[in-house]
């Protein structure tokens, strides 16, 4: 790490829930994040869309610290994220996070999915733990399954857990990368909808997405990156009517070919 970059200027103090300001990372010689500048106000929904191998998911894994950046700060609620010890496992809870993969636990039913970590981190009673995990899968609408195992359920109905879980945490902000693009066709609607109706409720939500409908209905603002660079940022309608970068209009008509 260089103390060039941090000394050349004053970094300017965000009003974000989430900041990023001038985020840098590499993988070797590749440059992942490049001079990232993104604040998320609190409530705000905001999809990152882009190229495959563009940085989305570095973007996403380094606001919960699932990965390490090289220079700049990162911030939660104005305070820079924890490396380590308790303070990083409170920040993993503060900040949930929803894979392609869904990641249950295979060896543990669906309720002790959704209840391990407010047992663990949060440190409620095993009572308190149970009832709010119940309420959560029932606003999913998978409170039937409770008992079954993940292998058991259709992907809709993991990822529907895997948000229930998150919510479990009370998190400050949920990380959505790619929630949908495991699934088979008929089963992306009802993850969607749990998810559109999580962004009515002012859950701040950073989703890596190319579900435009899920765009258009649900976010505040439309975030391109293309080779680890933010090159374009718009409200979902501006963004997906009139993009105003090359990279952007050749990155929409590719995929709205399909
Ligand atoms: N752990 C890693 N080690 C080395 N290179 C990585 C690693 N993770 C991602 N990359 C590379 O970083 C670039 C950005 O990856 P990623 O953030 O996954 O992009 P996206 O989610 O937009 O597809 C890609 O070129 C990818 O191959
Ligand atoms: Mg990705």
């Amino acid at each position: 790490m260089s103390d060039s970059v941090t000394s050349t200027h004053t970094v300017p103090v965000s009003t974000g829930l989430v900041a990023l300001t001038g985020v840098n990372k590499h993988f070797g010689d590749l440059h992942v994040l490049k001079d990232i500048n993104l604040s998320i106000s609190k409530g705000e929904v905001v999809v990152v869309i882009g190229p495959s191998g563009s940085g989305k998911s570095t973007l996403c894994r380094a606001i919960n610290r699932l990965e390490p950046i090289d220079t700049g700060t990162i911030t939660l609620d104005g305070q820079p994220l924890p490396s380590e010890g308790k303070a990083l496992a409170k920040l993993r809870a503060d900040v949930g996070m929803v894979f392609q993969s869904f990641n249950l636990f295979a060896h543990k039913t669906i309720l002790q999915n959704v209840t391990l970590g407010p047992l663990k981190v949060r440190k409620l009673g095993a009572k308190q733990a149970e009832q709010r995990a119940m309420e959560l899968l029932e606003r999913v609408g998978v409170a039937n399954q409770a008992q079954k195992f993940p292998a058991q359920l259709s992907g809709g109905q993991q990822q529907r857990v895997a948000i229930a879980r998150a919510l479990a945490m009370d998190p400050k902000v949920i990380l959505f990368d790619e929630p949908t693009s495991a699934l088979d066709p008929e089963m992306i609607q009802e993850v969607l909808e749990v998810m559109v109706d999580l962004a009515r409720q002012d859950m701040t939500m950073v989703v890596v997405t190319h579900e435009m409908g899920f765009a258009r209905s649900a976010a505040n603002r439309v975030v391109f990156m293309a080779d680890g660079e933010i090159v374009e940022e718009a409200d979902p309608e501006t963004f997906f009517t009139s993009p105003t970068s090359r990279r952007a209009q050749d990155f929409l008509g590719k995929i709205l070919k399909h």
